[in-house]
């Protein structure tokens, strides 16, 4: 037990760095890891409960929902609808915001999610995730409104993610660095495998979906040629495209890359949602050392005009992200 550092009294000890701390904030991110847990049990079961498919129903984004996306969020709405502290939730499934059962004029926390990252990869055993966003509310005492969750990413006051993969792993940051945790499905519990997660210097390897190629900006165009010269940084620069963000990501931040999903001829906002993806990594990122940027403002900057806003999104290692934006600037 001594060396075993689980998630839950690495809180309990960070808690006692922070003077008046309620504890409440604990308890949110231990609620969050228990939804994860149990997400993590569906998907590794999934091919055996028939929670494997779509739903034949379409999201707000217009995308099919699958049987794990419903089931996810449908989880983490339960976990968080019982906790004091959180107001409201918005969930990128969800039209609208949902307000919290118990949370509702109290709470003084805002969590977005995307319950399933990655879904197009749910029903071929590829890594899969999800991301959370939390944010203090500015008014405390009535119920949360759409607009007190359209504010900058900068006013997180917390991100984090897990990806169901070969193991389960729980990375989360409070703005004083990033750590990760491995589920040891023995014991039940995440249990610290990665203090500090730093970006390494190196950009080993690029993600992006090329079959877009023919879309893609000039900018674009003139930074895959950068990223695959093999010149400089890029002596040797590997294509990792997983095809999950969430998983793309946790790669880079371990190894070292960047991930770009931009705005083209098809797409001028790109793919990704801003509250629930792409704000979320853009701190972690940050948080490791990195940087993220739609091309011409940094992604914690941005502050969006609608629940579900859509965003380019260039994240990873800090050089990389600003060869882009100087390729933009150039353009
Ligand atoms: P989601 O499953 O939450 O809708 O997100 C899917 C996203 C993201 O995870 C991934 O990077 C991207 O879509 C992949 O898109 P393409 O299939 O267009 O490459
Ligand atoms: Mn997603
Ligand atoms: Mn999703």
């Amino acid at each position: 037990m001594a060396g075993l550092m689980t998630l839950s009294r690495y809180n309990l000890q960070r808690r006692r760095e922070y003077e008046g701390a309620t504890g409440d904030f604990t308890l949110l991110i231990s609620h969050l890891a228990l939804a994860c847990k149990i997400v993590s049990r569906e998907v590794a079961r999934a091919g055996l409960l028939d929670v494997l498919g779509k739903t034949g129903d379409q999201n707000v984004q217009g995308e099919q929902v699958t049987k794990l996306d419903v089931l996810s969020n449908e989880l983490l709405i339960e976990v968080l609808s019982d906790l004091p502290m959180v107001a409201a939730v918005a969930s990128e499934e969800d039209e609208q915001i949902r307000i919290t059962r118990a949370g509702r004029l109290t709470g003084r926390y805002l969590v977005c999610f995307d319950p399933l990252d990655g879904s197009s990869n749910i029903d071929v055993n590829v890594t899969i995730g999800t991301i959370f966003s939390i944010r203090k509310r500015q008014t405390v005492g009535a119920e949360a409104t759409t607009e007190d969750f359209l504010r900058a990413g900068s006013e997180q006051v917390a991100a984090g993610y897990c990806v169901y993969g070969s193991s389960t792993v729980f990375v989360y940051s409070t703005g004083d660095g990033v750590d990760g945790f491995t589920l040891d499905p023995n014991v039940g519990e995440f249990v610290l495998s990665h203090p500090g997660m730093r970006i390494p210097d190196a950009t080993t390897c690029w993600s992006a979906n090329v079959g877009n190629t023919r879309n893609w900006l000039p900018t674009t165009l003139a930074f895959v040629d950068k990223l695959t010269s093999g010149q400089g940084r890029y002596a040797k620069c590997s294509l990792r495209y997983v095809g999950t963000l969430v998983a793309d990501v946790h790669r880079n931040i371990l190894q070292g890359g960047v991930f770009f999903y931009p705005d083209d001829k098809k797409s001028p906002l790109g793919k990704l949602r801003l509250l629930y993806e792409a704000h979320p990594l853009a701190y972690l990122v940050e948080q490791a050392g990195g940087k993220a940027t739609d091309g011409h403002r940094r992604i914690l900057d941005i502050v969006p005009d609608g629940l579900h806003t859509r965003v380019p999104l260039v994240i990873g290692n800090g050089p990389d992200v600003d060869l882009y934006s100087a390729l933009a600037a150039a353009a």
